[in-house]
């Protein structure tokens, strides 16, 4: 399937609306992404929705997209929100919920949703409940990416995100053409919360914040835990496999490396 909508909705400073949100589709897919900082999501979340056309939803890249947005049109919210995520901490729910509030268009939209990076804590989670209820839309599930922190580390420290198509690559496990430049040509940097400190900081806040969410969804019955060592292509098989017999979507089959 190819890419049905785009996610200029999610991540506009102004919260516009998505053109395609009330397109009819099959069998819309509606996840969560759970994992330590570093683990492959937004890795994966990209490849599945390159896949199934669902778009890709992270909060992380709101707030990214914002520090880059050279206007005054940036929400109170999101200015406040961004000294919290240079210094590695959670940004405080109250804010979160309210960015995740102005694109509810993107909740309930026809083509479903992956959402990467949020919930991130218990009180996001309830409300996360509240604003899908209020959407009349449900989870089909919630993946946990799940690995030991020594090995996440490295992925993290070799990243380097494309400053103009915000493509994702890593220094050893997928390279960039140059030591510098995207493919597109663009400036290669790194992400100022991908420094040891904030590297750290970070970790410490998932373990306190966001590892109880593994609870709160399997308690609802919808937590699938999925290993994420290997490469890219196989965690995504893995991904889809198991996705495949837990929920009743029509999902695609993952390519070969
Ligand atoms: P966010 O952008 O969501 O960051 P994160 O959750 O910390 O996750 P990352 O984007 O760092 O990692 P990832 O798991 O997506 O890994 P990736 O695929 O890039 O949030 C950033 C900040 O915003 C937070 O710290 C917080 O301040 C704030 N924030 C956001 N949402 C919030 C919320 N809801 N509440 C409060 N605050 C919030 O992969 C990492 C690297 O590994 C890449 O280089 C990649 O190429 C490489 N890689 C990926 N897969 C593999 C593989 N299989 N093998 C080898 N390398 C791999």
């Amino acid at each position: 399937m190819t890419q049905v909508h785009d996610r200029e909705g999610w991540l506009s400073v102004t919260a516009s609306t998505c053109p395609a949100s009330t397109m009819q589709h099959g069998a819309p897919l509606r996840i969560v992404l759970l994992g330590a900082p570093g683990v492959g999501k937004g890795t994966q979340a990209d490849q599945l929705s390159q896949l199934s056309g669902t778009c890709h939803l992270s909060t992380g890249d709101v707030f990214r997209m914002a520090t880059l947005a050279a206007c005054d049109c940036v929400s109170p919210s999101i200015r406040e929100a961004l000294a919290y995520m240079q210094r590695g901490e959670l940004v405080p729910d109250a804010t979160v919920i309210a960015i995740l509030r102005e694109r509810m268009q993107c909740l309930r939209c026809m083509g479903g949703f992956i959402l990467d990076g949020f919930p991130r804590t218990v009180p996001q989670a309830q409300s996360l409940d509240k604003l899908l209820q209020e959407a009349g839309v449900k989870l089909d599930a919630v993946i946990s990416y799940d690995m030991p922190i020594e090995q996440i580390v490295p992925r993290l420290a070799g990243r380097r995100t494309c400053s103009t198509c915000k493509a994702v690559y890593h220094v050893t496990a997928n390279p960039p053409p140059s030591e510098r430049q995207c493919r597109c040509g663009g400036e290669l940097y790194q992400r100022e919360d991908d420094r040891p400190g904030a590297i750290c900081r970070r970790m410490e806040q998932y373990q306190e914040s966001t590892a109880p969410l593994m609870a709160y969804y399997s308690a609802q019955g919808l937590l699938v835990s999925i290993m994420a060592d290997g490469s890219p292509g196989d965690i995504l098989r893995r991904t889809l496999s198991r996705l495949s017999a837990a929920i009743p979507v029509g999902l695609p089959v993952a390519p070969n490396d």
